[in-house]
């Protein structure tokens, strides 16, 4: 049985037997004795180990590329050398797999950008080794901080009938013939669809979610999530992940605290037990990231109404590119203007216009607001969307009209405003977005192993 380099070194013992196996990351080699650097993905540092003449296959040793993969039997011994604590002397390689120098990782250190072109060998780079190893984690810890809440886990449709934001980025999910459809009145004919109606992938399973937290209190979602808008910036994925919780008899004071305590539980659960690889982000990818993320772990995030935010950048003085205006949408530029230079940290944007958010935020008594929040944090802008939901069935059905929403396919999200209605209200965070702000890495494209964006699906 193999041991994983990471278990093996947090337990090193001298003379301690074992077999490891993974992949050549270098090979310095002499008359006598060739050094080889493994990695199998458990840590970044990987193991060195230590090949001599006495091994029936030393001279294929000395030779092997870079990226070739191994299994090494062995014993560890206490490294004589700076740099690390053990080695592993090995009594047996056995050659896996080969690589030559073709092979394009080889010592030099590469852009992102020309790494995402080989998006299917990056994952044993450092970097992207790193950021997918904090993402595995922090994935598991989204579930650890919900279960320890008691709230249920719930999965929602990714193949859906409608909106849920109304931004018409639904991706479509048919089976009809894509060049001749049937067609009814010169449209294609959903009908005789799959599903005989238009559907498409989910862009939210918000609505779903409602559902289910009017019956089971408190619940979240954590699934992919797709948006067709066409928009090639840093911060926006065709295929993202969302995690959606969901409060029954909550309002938007109680949404904003759990999402408050949410964000800082990530941010203390990486620093905590994802030391290493965060030490790393901190060194490589942006200095001072291990205090930016100790001092959200530690700060009471501030609040802000929106007509406030929009006077604090009126008064900035600062030349935007889009314009500035009660009644218009924050751009990134904006949002990091207010968390970056007005507060110092993530603060929470309250109560927008109505005009420019979804049907199902509760309306405010002032007539032009609605219940609605977002979390800007530094460097990334938004990263959490959230609202309470209008419970009130003649409010929601009224807006829905000022909106040229039709309730008839809604029938059933309606329902739940019939029987038992209650406020509630949920919040959405964009899990690429938060594994950037933990990371300091500035692409989407590079947290998240395959990255779907305009022009880009080939791996
Ligand atoms: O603000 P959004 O659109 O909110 C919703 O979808 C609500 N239904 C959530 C809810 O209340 N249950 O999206 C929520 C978050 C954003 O703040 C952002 O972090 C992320 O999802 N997001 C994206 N991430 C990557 N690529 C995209 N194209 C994204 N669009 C939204
Ligand atoms: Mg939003």
């Amino acid at each position: 049985m193999k041991t994983r380099i990471r278990t093996l070194l947090a337990n090193g013992a001298s003379g301690r037997e074992c077999m490891v196996a993974g992949w050549v990351r270098s090979v310095r080699a002499s008359r006598e004795v060739a050094f080889v650097t493994l990695n199998d993905g458990s840590d970044m540092a990987g193991l060195q180990v230590v090949a001599d003449q006495g091994l029936a296959n030393f001279d294929s040793v000395c030779r092997l590329g870079t990226g070739a993969a191994l299994r090494v039997h062995g014993t560890l011994v206490a490294s004589p050398a700076a740099g690390q604590q053990w080695e592993l002397h090995a009594t047996i390689v056995e050659i896996i797999g080969e690589a030559d120098d073709a092979y394009p990782l080889q010592k030099k250190r590469h852009t992102f950008e020309y790494l995402r072109t080989i998006a299917h060998l990056r994952p044993r780079t450092n970097t992207l080794g790193a950021v997918f190893r904090l993402r595995s984690r922090l994935a598991q810890a989204v579930h650890r901080f919900f279960a320890e809440r008691d709230f249920l886990y719930a999965h929602t449709p990714i193949i859906t009938a409608s909106d849920c934001e109304g931004a018409g980025e639904l991706f479509r999910v048919t089976t009809l013939d894509a060049v001749a459809p049937p067609l009814a009145a010169g449209q294609p004919d959903f009908e005789q669809d799959f599903f005989g109606q238009k559907t498409g992938l989910t862009v939210s399973g918000q609505l779903e979610g409602e559902l289910l937290a009017l019956a089971f209190s408190d619940i979240y979602t954590f699934g992919p999530t797709f948006r067709a808008e066409n928009s090639n910036t840093p911060r926006h994925a065709a295929e993202f992940w969302m995690i959606e919780p969901e409060m029954a008899f909550a309002d938007l004071a109680d949404d904003a605290e759990l999402a408050e305590e949410f964000i800082r539980y990530l941010c203390r659960f990486a620093l905590e037990e994802c030391a290493d690889d965060m030490a790393f982000f901190d060194k490589q990818i942006e200095k001072g990231l291990l205090e930016r993320i100790r001092q959200v772990a530690e700060a009471d995030f501030v609040r802000m109404d929106y007509g406030d935010a929009i006077e604090r950048l009126q008064r900035s003085g600062t030349a935007f590119s889009y314009p500035v205006e009660w009644g218009l949408d924050l751009q990134t530029e904006h949002e990091r203007y207010l968390s970056e230079q007005v507060v110092g940290g993530p603060v929470f944007i309250l109560n927008y216009p109505k005009e420019i958010k979804a049907f199902y935020m509760r309306q405010n008594s002032d007539g032009r607001t609605v219940a609605a929040m977002d979390l800007l944090v530094p460097k990334v802008g938004e990263i959490i969307g959230g609202s309470q939901r209008e419970e009130r069935l003649d409010r929601l059905t009224t807006r829905m009209a000022e909106m040229g929403i039709s309730q008839e396919p809604l029938w059933w999200y309606l329902d739940s405003r019939r029987w038992g209605s209650c406020p509630h209200a949920g919040f959405g965070l964009g899990f690429e977005r938060l594994v950037m702000y933990l990371t300091g890495m500035d692409n989407i494209r590079d947290v998240i192993p395959f990255p779907r964006t305009p022009r880009h699906a080939e791996f």
